[in-house]
This record gives structure tokens, C-alpha cells and sequence, in this order.
């Protein structure tokens, strides 16, 4: 989605926007530009990347400007359709995260009124809506200003006639960094962390007023307080650190972002889980609602905690559950989103929150919209994640996802200290196979030959089926499709043939022997067959061209360790193919509309 920076302090505003934007650019953008702020206000902007806009730039003292990458919903993408925009006088700027759902009639509107609008965006009438309230105070024009719009918006506007910006902020996200003389707005926080790491999260309806001196919130006309967080992330860890791409970092990281996320909750002494938050004895279900990778982390986080717990847990997707009826009775309602900000994660939110659910949030950002809302929260600390396909924080809502069932498990107390004692293994295990990823690697530059590939996998594994054929997918723009290996012959069977192989994910549980019959059936298509099989599985050579290795573990922890091959599997792929692995066209880190 786009991303917002706006900077006013002590230091050249130019290239202070420039990195800002660069810490953005993993959201994915088609288009950048920035406006300083001086006596009049310059712009620069174009649907080119932020390296070669820069390039275009001359130098600048200015102390204060905004900045914005786009991400087109309303016109192409072109230097018209950009941001920043500005009104008629050229004396305001304006940049914008979000969609104005009435800008056709205010476009109208301001039309007749004598505005001249120059691009096909819906975000123009902001600017044009300041200029015909502006009487001096910038404040006062936008609080005016964002009584004629409805929609969602995120936006910083400056003015050549005011010192400092104004932002305001409706369901998208915008935060405030506070730092020492200088303060930054941005829409995520990687972008501020090389000035501060103090951050106010805005509230819809919000107005803030920004100056070098100091931040101030309003409401409703009222000055308020808002909580200032100190974010527990390092620069270093939103920065590439040598790797290739951020995303084979990130795979990188996985052993010590499992263990980040159980260490508060597994004591060293005892290894019995306490997450310090108690399921309630009058909640008769579970409702997880996700979207992407983090449905797919609650469809195998249904099955571990309906097996753990015998409570029934049910698994929405967030757009669809929105415009759905389904029934909410004494029903725990849990949303699992790394960034704590998708779009239609917050609706649903608020729609159990309206019918009065106990909700509880698991995300990776501290602060976040998600956190705000929901009743409870549960941190992944999975660390900032910046490429756009997600991994580490997916093992991240895993292992949170097993400490949850363990917590609230009814059985043998026995076997809960072994599961959990097992869990506290897995980061060397996930280190194991990420020391045999030259292997894995072999496998992707065979898969990046092929147009289209099927993932099958079964129980536990189905939703891991479904996460690579998404990874694969989306870096590197291979059609795949994840399936329940049962479903194949079901329609898919059609498909078959040498030209489209099939990856099987073969864990030794209960199904084992179902998915080698299965493999046959696919074999008899003639499809060449990859299974990611557990080491010391000779069986499974009789049945497939190829096996990727993983570390023995038990079947329940089996996704953590098929999910980081495929990972590794699409990772290595994309890399062949020379994708643009942690940018992915069309795609972005944090959806903020529905
Ligand atoms: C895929 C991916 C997306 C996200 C989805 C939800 O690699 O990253 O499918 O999982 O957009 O995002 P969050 O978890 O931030 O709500």
C-alpha cells in the first residue's frame, strides 16, 4: 500500500525523505515523489523507483517536506497520478494513504467552485479542500477539510504560509516519530527507526500537528495525550545485513525468532506454557480470521488447538467473514496479523467487537491498529519483517500457535512437558535445514524451469501445501496451486502431465500411507513428483523423483520444518528465474484497503 513519510527538524529535509522512503519500499510502490517545504513548496514525483528519482533531485537546505510511494488504486500509474499533490495556488502539498469513498462528488463540487484538478486521483481533493478553507491556520483548514470527506485516509499536508505539517488519519495507518528537534510521520515504523524509536500511534480521528519543536495530538478541536512507545527493533534488523535479499534474512532469522517468541512463556525450570492469558470457561468456540499466510497459519493453528484442547475452533478469511453470517455466540474471536493493520482484519475486529466477543490480537507490531482494538494481545516478536512475502513471522504465529494449544490443553500433563520441551528443540532443528539449503537451492533451479506446479500435502500439511504454493507464487510468479492431496483426482487430475510437476509434502503421521497412494495416482499422470520428506524416509524413494530433507521432529511440529523448505524452495526458485523477490509486482507488505 502507499507509504507516507514527512520529516521537519534540524536537519536538510531531502535526503532524510529519500532513506525514509527507501525503509518503505519493501510495501511495494509504482510511483514516488516528496515536496519541500520552503517559500513555496517544490515537488518532485514520478512513476519511477526512489533511486532514480533521487537522481533527479538538485540539492535542498529545506528543513521540512513529505514524501509518498504509490501504490495505484484510483489512475495508472504515472507522474501525473503520483503523489505529492497540490492544490491550485501550488502553495499546499499533500500525500495520501488510503481511498476517499465521495471524491467524485467533491471533485464535482470544488469543479464548479473554479479548482482546476490535474490527475485521475481521488486523493487531489484533499489539497484543493485545504485551499478553500485556508485562512491561516493549516490545522483548522484540514479539520475543516476532513469534515466534507468520507472514506479512509492516512495523509501529511504542508503549506508554504505554516511552519511544520498537519496530518490526520481515518483507518489507515499513521504514525508519529518523536524525536530530538526533528519529528517524522511515517505509515510504518521501519521508516523512522533511524531517527528514533519513540513513536505515537494515531487513533481515527486524529489530527496532529508536527513542528521541529514538538507533536500534538487533537481531537474533536481538544488538545489530548497520546502514549509515546519505544519500539523494541533495531535498525540493523530492518537492514539487509549482507544477505542477497531481505527475504532469505528473514528465513535466517527463523531459529531465533522461535525462540523469541516462546521465551517469556516457557519456563527454562519447568517446561510448562503460561501465556498469561486464560481461556475462559464461558466461550464455547474459537473464531480465528486472517488473511494470506496468517489464514493459513490459523488453518494449521485450528487443527493443534482443537486436538490439544478439545475446544472447536473455526478459521475465517477476514474479507469473508466480513460480508458473512456467521454465527457469533459465546465465541472467542482471534485475529492473527503480522502487520496489526490489515484492512479487512480491522473490520472484522470491529464486527465481533460489535457484537460483543472477546477478542485478542496476535500480531509482530507493537502498537498496531489490531492491538489498539482487540480486548488481548499476544506478541510474535518475529522482529520487523520487511520483504513482502512473509516468513518468519508465518513459524513466528506457528509457534505461538502451539504455545496456545499447550496453555489451555486438557490432557496428560505429561505430554504437554514433552510437546513443550519439543518445541524448545525446533530452532535447532529449523537450523539444521538451513544448513543444507545449497541442497534446497539445487531443487529450486530445477523447479524454475516450469510454468506451473501443484502443492499437495494432507492434514497438518495441507495448510503448508497451500503456504508454498502462495511463497512460490508470489516471488516468483510461477502458477502454483496448493491442494489437499485427496482432492487432486477430484478435477485437478486434468492437469497432469510432465510438464507440470507436484510438490508432496510427506510427513509421518497418520496419513502417510493415504499420500503414497496418492503419489501414485499422480505418478500414473506421468507429473514428476518432489516430496519434502522427513530424513531417514527411505520408503518415499520408491515413490518420487526427488526428496528434499527435513529434520526429524514429531508430526505435530511437522509444519515448522515443511514450511521453512518451502520456503527455502521458493526463495531459491525466484532467485533463478531473477525475480524481484522482496518487492513482488503488484503486491504489498501491509493492505490497508479491502
Ligand atoms: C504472503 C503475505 C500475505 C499476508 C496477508 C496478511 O506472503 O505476506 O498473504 O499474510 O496480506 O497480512 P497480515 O498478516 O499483516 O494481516
Amino acid at each position: 500500500m502507499c507509504g507516507i513519510v514527512g520529516y521537519v527538524g534540524h536537519r536538510a529535509a531531502q535526503p532524510v525523505l529519500v532513506n525514509c522512503l527507501k525503509r518503505l519500499e519493501y510495501r511495494g510502490y509504482d510511483s514516488c515523489g516528496i515536496a519541500l517545504l520552503g517559500k513555496d513548496v517544490e515537488i518532485y514525483k514520478d512513476a519511477i523507483r526512489i533511486e532514480a528519482l533521487e537522481k533527479k533531485l538538485r540539492p535542498h537546505i529545506n528543513k521540512a517536506g513529505i514524501g509518498h510511494t504509490r501504490w495505484a488504486t484510483h489512475g495508472k500509474p504515472s507522474q501525473g497520478n503520483a503523489h505529492p499533490h497540490a492544490d491550485c495556488t501550488g502553495k499546499i502539498a499533500v500525500v495520501h494513504n488510503g481511498v476517499i469513498d465521495n471524491y467524485l462528488a467533491l471533485r464535482e463540487k470544488l469543479t464548479q467552485e473554479g479548482h482546476k484538478f490535474r490527475s485521475d486521483t481521488d486523493t487531489e481533493v484533499i489539497p484543493h479542500l485545504i485551499e478553500k478553507y485556508f485562512q491561516g491556520d493549516l490545522q483548522e483548514a484540514v479539520s475543516k477539510a476532513i469534515g466534507d470527506m468520507s472514506g479512509s485516509y492516512a495523509f501529511v499536508a504542508i503549506h508554504s504560509d505554516w511552519d511544520g505539517m498537519v496530518v490526520a488519519r481515518n483507518e489507515s495507518p499513521l504514525i508519529l516519530g518523536v524525536g530530538d528537534k526533528e519529528n517524522l510521520v511515517a505509515s510504518d515504523v521501519p521508516a523512522v527507526l533511524d531517527y528514533t524509536d519513540r513513536v505515537i500511534y494515531l487513533e481515527d480521528g486524529d489530527i496532529g500537528v508536527v513542528t521541529g519543536d514538538g507533536v500534538r495530538c487533537f481531537r474533536n478541536g481538544k488538545q489530548i495525550d497520546r502514549e509515546v512507545h519505544r519500539i523494541p527493533w533495531s535498525i540493523e534488523e530492518a537492514q539487509k545485513g549482507g544477505y542477497a535479499h531481505f527475504m532469505i534474512k528473514e528465513i535466517h532469522e527463523q531459529p531465533r525468532v522461535i525462540r523469541n517468541t516462546y521465551k517469556g512463556y516457557i519456563s527454562a525450570l519447568e517446561p510448562v506454557v503460561n501465556l498469561g492469558i486464560r481461556k475462559d470457561a464461558g466461550i464455547n468456540d474459537i473464531l480465528f480470521i486472517a488473511c494470506g499466510t496468517s489464514y493459513y497459519a490459523a488453518l494449521v493453528g485450528q487443527q493443534v488447538i482443537q486436538s490439544l484442547t478439545q475446544i472447536p475452533v473455526r478459521v475465517e478469511i477476514a474479507s469473508e467473514f466480513n460480508y458473512s453470517d456467521t454465527v457469533l455466540g459465546r465465541t472467542w474471536v482471534i485475529v492473527i496479523t503480522q502487520s496489526g493493520e490489515t484492512a479487512d482484519v480491522m473490520r472484522a475486529l470491529k464486527k465481533a467487537k460489535e457484537v460483543g466477543c472477546r477478542t485478542l490480537a496476535i500480531t509482530n507490531v507493537v502498537g498496531s491498529s489490531a492491538t489498539r482494538l482487540a480486548d488481548e494481545t499476544l506478541y510474535i516478536t518475529a522482529g520487523p519483517e520487511i520483504c513482502v512475502a512473509a516468513t518468519k513471522s508465518f513459524i513466528a504465529q506457528l509457534t505461538m500457535l502451539y504455545l496456545m494449544g499447550l496453555a489451555w490443553a486438557s490432557g496428560d500433563i505429561r505430554s504437554r512437558v514433552s510437546m513443550a520441551t519439543e518445541l524448545r528443540q525446533l530452532p535447532d532443528k529449523v537450523q539444521q535445514l538451513i544448513d543444507r539449503e545449497e541442497e534446497i537451492a539445487a531443487f529450486g533451479k530445477y523447479l524454475a524451469k516450469y510454468e506451473n506446479v501443484f502443492f499437495v500435502g494432507r492434514g497438518l500439511n495441507y495448510p503448508v501445501a497451500l503456504e508454498g504454493a502462495l511463497k512460490l507464487k508470489e516471488i516468483s510468479y510461477i502458477h502454483a496451486e496448493g491442494y489437499p492431496a485427496g482432492e487432486l483426482k477430484h478435477g485437478p487430475f486434468a492437469l497432469l502431465t510432465p510438464k507440470t510437476p507436484v510438490v508432496a509434502i510427506a510427513a509421518r503421521d497418520n496419513t502417510y500411507d493415504t499420500l503414497m497412494a496418492n503419489i501414485k495416482e499422480i505418478k500414473a499422470r506421468e507429473s514428476p513428483v518432489l516430496a519434502i520428506a522427513e530424513e531417514g524416509d527411505i520408503e518415499i524413494e520408491k515413490y518420487v523423483d526427488f526428496a528434499v530433507r527435513v529434520p526429524k521432529v514429531s508430526p505435530i511440529f511437522s509444519p515448522i520444518v515443511n514450511a521453512v523448505a518451502l520456503q527455502l524452495l521458493a526463495y531459491y526458485t525466484a532467485k533463478e528465474r531473477g525475480c524481484s523477490i522482496d518487492t513482488p509486482r503488484n503486491l504489498a507488505k501491509s493492505v490497508t484497503v479491502e
